[in-house]
């Protein structure tokens, strides 16, 4: 198992760079599958997640080649002949349910497992199975697999109503419907800028869609679709990680610039947050520009499908408040319980209640290292955070989670002034009660 040691007390100089977007790369390798060949995407982040859905792929049949240093991806699917995607991969990773949409509308049939529980709740795929059932797809669920059909000639299309909006579901229905026989209509759609770039390669594939970016998608089947080259977004979220880390562990007046994001893509309600503490942020093309004051404004945030504010940026958030002179509020009602980073972030000292969805946090209170535990890539990285400002060292273990949507986080944070290193350490090992004492 391995951890991340941060040593705080060194500011954040940067620069920073983003690097390719993790929730743009998975449906796109999704929708390679929908064209007998090869397909290339450009801009691929070195992540597990990546290699995990590589793995699911090859599972069913095309060849999956990844040029991690060029960071390009091929996949090559003339032939898929085993449309399953089994538990055991699936398990690892949620985004592996995209199979179901791209198994039904590349060869009409689809044994998916179920992907189960996260670390924050249950996550359902109700919305992805009706959906399908609204366009015509046969659906059994049986022993924790979804098996699925089309009828011969493939799905009929029809109209389904996401309630709530979900970015998944949003996908998954995009993937099944392009192919199919006559129209579909995706209702109260999400409009994530990682859908719309989706949306934009089926697209270039051949596909019917209209409306991307707003709430209601129409889709015509096509009977096939083409091979091709596509770029990949970069990360949104690793560019609001990096900017609140910025307006958290920089030295109050010195400008940290992070460079390839696409600021438009972290919608307007962050940034007007963001603006709202105090911290001033300049947004150029290729380069984010923040500058942190001496003292920050606590501003409460709600997060929200886009283009409200994100949910995968609200516990970075958090850590941003204990930084201000006072109090203020994180809901995220996209998620019941998403804040197992609390109790970890309480043990560096944060003084935080958590009251349903709602995390209420009292600036101010100095922060000292100590180990604490990843249970998600998102509350994994704001204890890098916390730890960038604690006196001391911070052991962020299981860093694994981290692993699945940072790429080389240590090696850019240490390259940008922040005391960094991975280190090998047993889990199991028995506890050393004399120094523990
Ligand atoms: C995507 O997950 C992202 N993952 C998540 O990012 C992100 O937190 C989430 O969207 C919300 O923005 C990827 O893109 C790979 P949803 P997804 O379906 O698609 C409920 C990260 O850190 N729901 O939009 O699984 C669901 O419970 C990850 O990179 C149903 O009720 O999220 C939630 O409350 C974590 N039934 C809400 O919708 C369903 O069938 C939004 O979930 C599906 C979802």
């Amino acid at each position: 198992m391995e951890k991340l040691v941060v040593h705080g007390g060194s500011p954040l100089e940067g620069p920073l760079t983003v690097s390719g977007s993790k929730n743009t790369a998975l449906p796109l390798m999704a929708a390679t599958l929908l064209a007998e060949g090869p397909s290339t995407i450009t801009n691929v982040p070195d992540l597990r997640d990546v290699r995990t859905f590589s793995k699911v792929i090859e599972v069913s049949g095309p060849s999956v080649d990844f040029d991690s240093a060029a960071n390009t991806l091929s996949v090559d699917a003339t032939t898929l002949e085993t449309p399953v995607a089994p538990y055991e991969l699936v398990k690892k990773m949620r985004a592996s349910f995209y199979m179901l949409g791209a198994l039904l509308g590349r060869c009409g049939e689809a044994k998916v497992s179920l992907p189960g529980g996260c670390a924050w709740g249950p996550r359902p795929v109700d919305l992805h199975i009706e959906g399908m059932k609204a366009f015509g797809a046969d659906i059994e669920l049986d022993e924790g697999y979804v098996y699925a059909s089309t009828p011969p000639g493939g799905l009929d299309g029809g109209t389904f109503r996401l309630d709530p909006v979900s970015v998944g579901a949003t996908i998954n229905l995009l993937l099944a419907a392009v192919t199919a026989r006559g129209g579909s209509k995706i209702e109260n759609a999400a409009t994530e800028p990682d859908v719309v770039a989706f949306g934009r390669a089926l697209q270039e594939m051949g596909a019917q869609i209209d409306g991307l970016g707003t709430r209601t998608l129409e889709i015509q089947g096509v009977d096939q679709l083409n091979t091709g080259t596509f770029r990949n977004t970069p990360d949104r979220i690793e560019l609001g990680t990096f900017i609140l880390m910025a307006a958290t562990a920089a030295d109050p007046g010195t400008p940290v610039d992070i460079h390839e994001g696409t600021h438009e893509h972290l919608g307007p309600v962050f940034k007007e947050r963001l603006a709202e503490t105090g911290v001033d942020v300049s947004y150029d093309q290729h380069t984010v520009t923040v500058t942190r004051p001496g003292t920050l404004r606590p501003v409460s945030i709600e997060t929200a499908p886009f283009p409200g504010f994100a949910t995968d940026l609200q516990a970075q958030w958090t850590v941003l408040l204990g930084t201000t002179d006072g109090t203020a509020t994180v809901t995220d009602t996209i998620y019941d319980d998403r804040f197992k980073h609390v109790p970890e972030l309480q043990r560096l000292g944060m003084e935080i209640e958590v009251d349903g969805n709602t995390a209420t946090v009292h600036g101010g209170a100095p922060l000292k290292g100590a180990k604490v535990m990843s249970t998600d890539l998102r509350a994994g990285v704001s204890l890098v955070m916390a730890g960038m400002i604690a006196e001391g060292p911070t052991d962020v273990l299981r860093v694994y989670h981290l692993d699945r949507g940072y790429e080389n986080l240590e090696g850019k944070l240490r390259d940008a002034g922040i005391s960094i290193h991975r280190e090998e350490y047993d889990e199991f090992a028995e506890p050393d009660l004399e120094t523990a004492s």
